[in-house]
């Protein structure tokens, strides 16, 4: 079977290119926009049609405008891209009768909540990009009965640019960096999230959990809490690196678009429903800065 991942060349596509070699039965088809824009309906269309005669079962939609800031500035386009292109994706799924798994975000929780967000809470996005993240996650759910939405938060790893790598940089750069410590979540390494998106694909083609129980939200990330602050302490920690860290307020360091206070995502569900085992950030991060060079 094949599977589509679309924004291939994206920090979690990358992630599922490194992981498709221990798939060997699986054939994985990856695009990113040079290929195909999933603004452009008719393109998306002929793309899946194209991939039935490689007898495409899934496609995962890691294809997104994802610059948070920029995207206030540029609405219409991150609209286009988050929202239509997809819904052109889940529509075109719709009618090939697969199932599609799309990546969303914890910003759509932004409110005084405390505890962890459970898939039902209700939902107050306050950016551009989490307005249209929140909308493409409605319009997948509604354009396709198989789909799956998967939220999940602060995702890093050794491609692409992420906290990780700007505290890495910035660290050998500079002798001391201020971080904000008022915005509390939960990192997610996105090696993590493609394993268990795949262990997930794996126990459906298995037969061992029902095709129907995908439907709907789900929350990943790594385990445990931590904030901006700590999780850039404990970065240096690791790597034994000088750089000191000091904890200011958000209000400090203000940004275009704004940031959830407390976005941590409770995996509960995805942990109960596809029995994953998920381990904890301070445990990823390792993994993953012993992959990255100082
Ligand atoms: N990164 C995070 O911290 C985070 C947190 C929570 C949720 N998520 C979600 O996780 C998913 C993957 O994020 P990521 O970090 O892998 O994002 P990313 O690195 O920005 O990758 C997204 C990919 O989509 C491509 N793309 C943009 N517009 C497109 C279009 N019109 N047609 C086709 N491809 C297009 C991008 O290409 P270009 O680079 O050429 O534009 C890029 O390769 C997204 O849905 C994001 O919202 C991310």
């Amino acid at each position: 079977m094949t599977i589509l991942v679309t924004g291939g060349k994206g920090q979690v596509g990358q992630c599922f290119q490194q992981m498709a070699d221990e798939y060997a039965l699986w054939r994985f088809h990856f695009v990113d926009l040079d290929e195909i824009d999933i603004t452009r309906r008719k393109s998306v269309f002929e793309l899946i049609r194209s991939l039935r005669s490689l007898d495409m079962k899934w496609c995962i939609n890691c294809a997104a405008y994802t610059a948070v800031d920029k995207a206030e500035t540029e609405p219409a386009k991150v609209r286009q891209i988050n929202v239509t292109g997809a819904k052109n994706l889940a529509d075109a799924c719709a009618e090939a009768g697969i199932p599609m798994i799309h990546l969303s975000t914890d910003y759509v929780y932004h409110n005084r909540q405390n505890t962890p967000f459970l898939e039902n809470d209700p939902v107050s996005p306050k950016s551009v990009y989490a307005r249209t993240k929140l909308a493409g996650d409605l319009a997948v759910l509604k354009a396709n009965p198989k789909a799956m939405v998967v939220r999940t938060s602060w995702v890093y790893s050794p491609f692409g640019n992420n906290f990780v790598k700007t505290m890495l940089r910035l660290g050998a750069e500079r002798p001391e960096l201020k971080v904000v410590f008022d915005q509390i979540g939960t990192p997610t390494y996105a090696p993590d999230l493609a394993s268990a998106i795949l262990q997930i694909i794996g126990k459906i083609e298995a037969k061992e959990i029902q095709e129907a129980a995908l439907r709907g939200i789900w929350h990943y990330s790594n385990e445990g809490v931590t904030s901006w602050y700590d999780f850039a302490k404990a970065i240096f920690e690791i790597k034994n690196m000088g750089c000191r860290v000091f904890p200011i307020e958000t209000k400090d360091f203000p940004t275009p678009a704004l940031r959830p206070p407390f976005s941590v995502l409770n995996k509960g569900k995805i942990k109960a429903c596809f029995g994953l085992e998920i381990p904890h950030w301070r445990e990823s991060l390792i993994k993953c800065l012993g992959e990255l060079p100082t």
